[in-house]
C-alpha cells in the first residue's frame, strides 16, 4: 500500500483555529465539530504551510471502484486505468497505484511526458500513450517502455526510425473523427507494423464519442471497428489484443468490453450520467474544501465582488472563501452554485473571482473565520459531488476533476 500516508508534497492549512470553533480539517481528518487543539498528522502538515485550500483523495476508493469494475467485466477483460490529467485531477500516480491495487493492470496517458511521469515514480504497469507521439520525444518513449499509438502514415515512419522493439497500438477512426485511421487505412498500417521486424502489433483499438448519451450510435461504431478487425484476421495478422470501451461503454454494452477496457471516470467514484446507478457502491475519490476567511454585515442596497452581481435585499452576511476560478472552481458556477458550510448549503453572492468567492450565508448565523467550507464531499447531511457542481457551471464532471488546479494541494492519508 504505497500511497497510504503519503503526502505528493507536505502541503499546510492555515491555522484558524483561535479565530473558527472548528478549525480547518479534512473530513478524513475527523476535524468538522472537534476541537482544534489536538490535530491529526496531517493537520498539522497541512497547517504549518498556511494553505488555505485541498482536495483529500482517497487511494482506497480508487482501489474499490477497480475492483467493482474488475469484477464486472470478469476475469477474460483486463482493466486498463487512464489516469491521463494528472489522474482526472486526483494525481497520476497515487491514482495508478490504487487502480493497479485494485486490479488494473494497464495504464493510459494521452502524452509522453504523462508516460514518463508513472515510469519515474516506479510504476512498472504496461502503460499506452493515447495520443500523439511528438519525434522528439520518441526516444523517451521508447526508453520507458511506452506503448504508443499509430494512427497515419508520417507515425509509422516514425516509429520505424527507431528500428527497436516498440508495442503499437493502432487506432481506428470508427466514427468520432478525432484520432484514428479510417478503417481500411487502419487495417493497412497494422498489417504493416505487423511485417516489420522490429514493431510488435500489440492492440487495435477505437474510441467512442457518445456512449454515455447513444448506445445505438456506439453500437454502430463498435461494428465498424470490429468489421476492421475481423479484415484484419483474415489478412492474416493475429496476436494483438483489441480495446474500445470507455466509462459508459463498459457499464451499458457489455458487448463493447472485448479484451481490455479502458476506463477512468468511473474509477475516481463518478458516473457517466447523474441519473445513472449502475455500480451502486462506487465511493467518490476527492473531497474539496476550503476555508472562510472573512464574515461581513452589509446594509441592504450593498453589492459583493466584481460587476456587482450580488446586492442585498435586506441587511445581509457575506463570508468570503479561499477558492476561486484559478483553483478550478468555474466563474459560471457563480449564479447557480452552492457549497457546505456547517452542514448546510449556501449559495455563492455575486462573483467569483480569482482567489476568493463570496457566500450568502444568512442560513448559517454562527460562521466563523476558519470554517471548513467544502466544494466537493460530505459535510453532515450535505452532499455535493462533482457532478453538482458541474450541473452549476455548465460543464460536465470530467472537467470540474480536472479543473481543479495544481494550486490546491491533494492530500492523500485518509
Ligand atoms: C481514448 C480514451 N479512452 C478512454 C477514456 C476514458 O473515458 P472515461 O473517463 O469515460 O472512462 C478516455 C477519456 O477521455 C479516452 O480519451
Amino acid at each position: 500500500m504505497p500511497f497510504r500516508g503519503h503526502f505528493n508534497s507536505p502541503q499546510t492549512l492555515a491555522s484558524h483555529e483561535s479565530r473558527g470553533s472548528r478549525g480547518p480539517a479534512g473530513p478524513g481528518l475527523g476535524g468538522l465539530g472537534r476541537e482544534p487543539s489536538a490535530p491529526t498528522r496531517g493537520e498539522s502538515l497541512l497547517t504549518e504551510q498556511g494553505a488555505t485550500k485541498w482536495a483529500d483523495v482517497d487511494p482506497s476508493a480508487i482501489a474499490h471502484n477497480t475492483a467493482l469494475v474488475k469484477q464486472l467485466v470478469g476475469a477474460k477483460t483486463a482493466v486498463m486505468a487512464v489516469v491521463k490529467a494528472n489522474g482526472y485531477g486526483h494525481g497520476a500516480v497515487p491514482a495508478a497505484r490504487a487502480a493497479v491495487e485494485g486490479g488494473a493492470s494497464w495504464l493510459a496517458v494521452s502524452s509522453i511526458p504523462e508516460g514518463l511521469e508513472l515510469r519515474k515514480a516506479g510504476i512498472r504497469e504496461p502503460i499506452l500513450n493515447l495520443g500523439y507521439t511528438p519525434p522528439n520525444a520518441l526516444s523517451a518513449a521508447v526508453a520507458a517502455k511506452l506503448a504508443l499509438t499509430l494512427y497515419d502514415r508520417p507515425g509509422l515512419a516514425l516509429l520505424k526510425t527507431a528500428a527497436t522493439e516498440i508495442p503499437v497500438h493502432v487506432k481506428v477512426d470508427s466514427g468520432m473523427h478525432r484520432l484514428g485511421a479510417a478503417p481500411e487505412e487502419a487495417i493497412r498500417l497494422a498489417t504493416e507494423v505487423h511485417a516489420d521486424p522490429h514493431l510488435r502489433l500489440e492492440g487495435f483499438w477505437t474510441h467512442f464519442a457518445d456512449a454515455d448519451r447513444d448506445l445505438v450510435f456506439t453500437a454502430q461504431q463498435l461494428r465498424v471497428f470490429l468489421d476492421a478487425r475481423a479484415a484484419l484476421i483474415r489478412a492474416g495478422v493475429t496476436g494483438f489484443i483489441t480495446h474500445a470501451a470507455n466509462s459508459p461503454a463498459t457499464l451499458r454494452l457489455p458487448e463493447a468490453r472485448l479484451d481490455l477496457v479502458r476506463v477512468g471516470l468511473i474509477l475516481y467514484g463518478v458516473r457517466p450520467a447523474r441519473d445513472w446507478h449502475d455500480l451502486p457502491t462506487l465511493r467518490p475519490a476527492l473531497t474539496w474544501q476550503t476555508i472562510v476567511t472573512n464574515v461581513v454585515s452589509i446594509p441592504a442596497g450593498q453589492s459583493v465582488g466584481y460587476g456587482r452581481r450580488f446586492t442585498a435585499e435586506q441587511p445581509a452576511r457575506v463570508a468570503t472563501i479561499a477558492a476561486g476560478y484559478a483553483d478550478g472552481l468555474h466563474w459560471q458556477s457563480a449564479e447557480r452554485g452552492c457549497v457546505i458550510v456547517r452542514g448546510t448549503r449556501v449559495p455563492f453572492a455575486g462573483s467569483i473571482s480569482m482567489d476568493q468567492a463570496a457566500l450568502d450565508v444568512a442560513a448559517v448565523p454562527n460562521i466563523q473565520v476558519g470554517d471548513v467550507v467544502t466544494l466537493i464531499g460530505r459535510d453532515g447531511d450535505a452532499v455535493l459531488t462533482a457532478d453538482d457542481l458541474a450541473e452549476a457551471a455548465g460543464t460536465i464532471s470530467y472537467e470540474v476533476l480536472c479543473a481543479i488546479s495544481n494550486r490546491v494541494p491533494r492530500r492523500y492519508n485518509i
